[in-house]
């Protein structure tokens, strides 16, 4: 990874954690217990990567890197929240996240339930607030898109497959349908809500970058399950082991550690092949690819 990748993805990653910071309500607002636990759960943590699929998709679409930060914030709220909830007991039922204590552990379940509800609904509020595309029809169709990809027939629905599969032997085709919903809408939102702040790209070119955004969704939840099995819950900030404890179909309970991360491989080389056309405009989407593929946590 060069510096100069480092340099632009901390740039970017200090931006997002300002713009949540002044747009999170304060510590001191009613009701207090609720601002700290979505303070708690957003601020200070997490890699950004699908802020940062978003920034690499705006300079793409040469987009203003103003409104490409209002996207990129509202996806990581929707992310925010669906970790939260990912964490109760009823779901994932684990007790680290990012290094801390689960929302509802540091809280309580009532509060984590209430804290993932809250941070869904003011991403949407910070789409509806401003203009993000020069044309009101494009915005009202990324505020739709965020939407699909968050909801049952996105990751909402992905999760809903996840649970309803725990202790399952799942096909192939059934697994990439699992993580293509429950991680991948997400990233491919990531992607496109941040092209679509410009609207240099034509329908051709957006075409491949959705396509290049389903590949890099399904390898970022491969990743997911490889680091799962392999690293240390040092290194993740989250319990290690989960998956097999929990009895999760995952790409290493049904492929092996080996095999899933040739996949991994595979698809970051059929994500690149589709950016081809772009050219050296695409380098940061190559980049942060290689980082989601390459990533120790
Ligand atoms: C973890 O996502 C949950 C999945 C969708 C696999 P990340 O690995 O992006 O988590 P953070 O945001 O960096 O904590
Ligand atoms: C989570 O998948 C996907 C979402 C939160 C939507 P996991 O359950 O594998 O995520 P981690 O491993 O707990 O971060
Ligand atoms: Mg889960
Ligand atoms: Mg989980
Ligand atoms: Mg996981």
């Amino acid at each position: 990874m060069t510096t100069d990748f480092q340099s632009w993805a901390s740039q970017r990653q200090i931006a997002i954690e300002t713009f949540l910071n002044a747009r999170l309500p304060a510590v001191d607002c009613v009701p207090v217990r609720l601002h700290q636990a979505m303070r708690y759960s957003i601020l200070d943590g997490g890699k950004r990567v699908r802020p940062l699929l978003a920034f690499a998709a705006g300079e793409l679409s040469q987009a203003d890197e103003t409104r490409v930060t209002v996207v990129a914030a509202a996806v990581e709220l929707i992310h925010g929240y669906s970790l939260v909830h990912d964490d109760m007991p009823c779901m994932d039922n684990d007790v680290l996240r990012r290094g801390k204590p689960t929302c509802h552990v540091e809280f309580d379940e009532a509060t984590a339930l209430l804290t993932g509800d809250s941070l869904q609904t003011l991403a949407f509020e910070l789409l509806a607030e401003r203009k993000l595309s020069d044309n009101a029809e494009t915005q009202l169709a990324m505020i739709k898109q965020l939407a699909s990809a968050s909801g049952s027939r996105g990751m909402a629905g992905g999760q809903a497959f996840d649970l309803d599969n725990v202790g399952r032997m799942l096909t192939l085709p059934e697994l990439e349908f699992m993580h293509i919903h429950k991680t991948g809408a997400l990233i491919r939102a990531a992607v496109m809500l941040g092209a679509h702040c410009s609207n240099v790209l034509n329908a051709a070119q957006l075409e491949k970058l959705d396509h290049f955004a389903k590949c890099v969704g399904l390898a970022f939840q491969v990743v997911d399950d490889v680091l799962d099995a392999e690293a240390s819950t040092a290194t993740l900030g989250k319990t290690a082991g989960k998956d097999a404890e929990n009895n999760k179909p995952t790409y290493v309970s049904i492929l092996g550690i080996r095999e899933a991360r040739a996949l991994a491989e595979k698809l970051q080389y059929d994500a690149d092949q589709v950016l081809h056309e772009f050219g050296e405009a695409a380098i940061r989407l190559r980049q942060v690819t290689d980082f989601i593929i390459k990533r120790k946590f």
